[in-house]
């Protein structure tokens, strides 16, 4: 199974991207997430700049509405040729399938093949991941607020479940829940994990966090890197770091 590093590039515009990614000139070309602030920012240009450079995209927009809005929003984004989308798991099952008939859908014929290793199972359509619960909520807020009275643990355990169901590819979820989520929906279903920071680095404001190294040993298959390679003095060399724990080589 495909294993990599993907670099969150939460940049506010394109100059500030594109700058920060000319830095790997004649470098392994870095697999990079897009999420909302750039992609509204900039517009669907931007996917198609990054691609057009070489980079595997995961574009992380985290869709949530009714099925049929969100089969049609997927129509779209799977034209873009990126290599991951997802979706909020918490918009049912009905929702997950709806959002996997929308990519298939949305392939153009002659549309490029998506490489195998990174572009769905069988490169034919981008994966499609769901996010659980979000790591910035509680167990606590989760019960209060949402009136969801279950464990967080047994309601990220239930949504991988039910993207699974659903067809989809894998979940985002944080590194230490990896091990969790493999054991419910199999070795094959991926987990997707931000929240890794460096040993000897600052946790920011993440929580639940762990190292490259830790993640790789737990079972994550990408490892979603922002702030300890976009901020480092040398991003280069951070990135590089991050090969070299996550992928031990
Ligand atoms: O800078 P840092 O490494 O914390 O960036 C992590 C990236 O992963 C950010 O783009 C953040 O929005 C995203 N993310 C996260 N936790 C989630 C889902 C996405 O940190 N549960």
């Amino acid at each position: 199974m495909a294993k990599d590093v993907i670099i969150a590039c939460d940049f506010a515009g394109r100059q500030q991207a594109l700058g920060f990614l000319d830095a790997f000139e004649g470098h392994r070309k870095p697999f990079v997430k897009i999420g909302m602030e750039l992609f509204y920012a900039e517009g669907p240009e931007i996917v198609r700049e990054l691609k057009r450079r070489g980079h595997p995209v995961f574009l992380d927009l985290k869709l949530h509405d009714i099925p049929n809005t969100v089969r049609k929003a997927m129509r779209v984004l799977s034209a873009l040729d990126v290599d991951i989308v997802n979706v909020h798991a918490a918009g049912t099952i009905e929702m997950m399938r709806a959002a996997l008939e929308g990519l298939i859908e949305g392939r153009k014929p002659g549309s490029p093949k998506i490489s195998d290793l990174r572009g769905g199972p069988d490169g034919t359509r981008p994966l499609l991941i769901a996010v659980t619960q979000l790591t910035s909520t509680s167990e606590e807020r989760m019960q209060k607020e949402l009136l969801i009275g279950a464990g967080i643990n047994d309601t990220i355990v239930k949504y991988a479940q039910n993207a699974r169901e659903a067809g989809l590819d894998g979940v985002v979820c944080s590194p230490l829940e990896a091990a969790m989520v493999k054991a419910a929906c199999g070795p094959d279903f991926l987990t997707v994990t931000p929240g890794i920071r460096f040993a000897d680095a600052a946790a920011d404001d993440q929580v639940r966090i762990t190292t490259p190294a830790r993640a790789r040993e737990i079972g994550s298959d990408y490892i979603v890197v922002g702030r300890p390679v976009t901020a480092a003095p040398d991003p280069v060399a951070a990135y590089d770091r991050c090969i070299q724990e996550f992928l031990n080589q």
